[in-house]
């Protein structure tokens, strides 16, 4: 059997590797989170906290780590600099280090706006990365932390995440239910990804030795405007959607226009197609 520690586990991807391995008898998990849950199921492990997580990691010797913590507030980066570098760069820095002294494998989940989303073709992991927000600065960061500090690492590269928690399909069903218009972006391209989809690219490549970056997000690709378009249609729900450009929704953080990335690693090197996003999106829709 395998200790497997995941850190972040009350997030969106935390549950859903839960979901996915809490019933395999092969793994046994260690579920951390900067705050504990109420039944102690979840354990509270600060990733930032450098010496108690080293603390962890040497008294429950996990066989591999998967770091699903991270402050992902896109635009509260912006304001709250110094803790998105504590939590997107030192934490991974950490847990590589201890990963390392230790023997374990470390999955690190990392992003597309490590990318200035400047192309027009598909990223693949061969691209100079060239982040152009706080957020996307620090996640690059934690990778160089990640890759440096130790041997055995994936460093995974995902988009648009949705699962359990905060995230934009939630985002627009709530906003469906006070407001007959809703703008939604139409010039930022991206491909939405399944938090239980890339839950399971992760078990997969946990069970190999073939270390590296990868790109992980579902097939194909979309704008957040069509992206919202479809989870209207898939909720039954009639609403007058407006399409805007980036110019007309102002943040604070500046975001990828383009940010579709080619799974190109997963693909060659393993023969791992992921779900097309549509299709991953049907699958999500149907349980929520
Ligand atoms: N969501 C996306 O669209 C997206 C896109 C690209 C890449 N990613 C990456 O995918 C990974 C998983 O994202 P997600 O969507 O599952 O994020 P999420 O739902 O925001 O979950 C992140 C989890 O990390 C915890 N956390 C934050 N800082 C921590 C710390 N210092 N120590 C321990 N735990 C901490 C959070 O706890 P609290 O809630 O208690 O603060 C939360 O439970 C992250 O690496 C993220 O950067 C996400």
């Amino acid at each position: 059997m395998q200790k497997v520690m995941i850190t972040g586990a009350s997030g969106q991807l935390g549950l859903a590797l839960y979901r996915l391995l809490k019933d395999n008898p092969g793994y046994r998990l260690l579920r951390t989170n900067a705050f504990a849950n109420e039944d102690k199921t979840i354990q509270e492990l600060d990733i930032t906290e450098e010496a108690a997580v080293n603390e962890y990691v040497r008294l429950h010797k996990p066989d591999i780590i998967i770091n699903c913590a991270a402050m992902t507030a896109v635009d509260l980066c912006e304001s709250e600099q110094e803790e998105a570098y504590r939590s997107n760069a030192l934490g991974p820095k950490y847990l590589a280090l201890a990963a390392e002294q230790i023997g374990a494998k470390l999955i690190h989940v990392s992003t597309d706006y490590v990318y200035d989303g400047q192309g027009k073709e598909p990223y693949t992991e061969e691209a100079v990365p060239n982040p152009v927000s706080i957020y996307g600065k620090t996640k690059l960061a934690g990778d160089e932390f990640v890759r440096t500090g130790c041997k055995r690492y994936f460093i995974l590269r995902t988009a648009w995440v949705y699962g359990e928690g905060k995230n934009f399909v939630k985002t627009m069903l709530r906003l469906a239910e006070n407001n007959s218009k809703i703008k939604v972006v139409a010039d930022q391209y991206g491909t939405p990804t399944s938090a239980l989809e890339l839950a399971r690219v992760i078990v997969f490549l946990m069970g190999t030795e073939s270390y590296g970056i990868y790109h992980a997000t579902c097939e194909g690709s979309t704008s957040w405007y069509e992206f919202a378009k479809t989870i209207f249609e898939e909720a039954g729900k009639t609403v007058d959607l407006e399409a805007i450009p980036t110019s007309e929704y102002k943040t604070a953080a500046k975001r990828p226009m383009y940010s579709v990335l080619d799974n190109k690693a997963l693909r060659e090197g393993h023969g791992y197609v992921m779900k097309d996003w549509k299709e991953a999106f049907k699958e999500y829709m149907k349980e929520l």
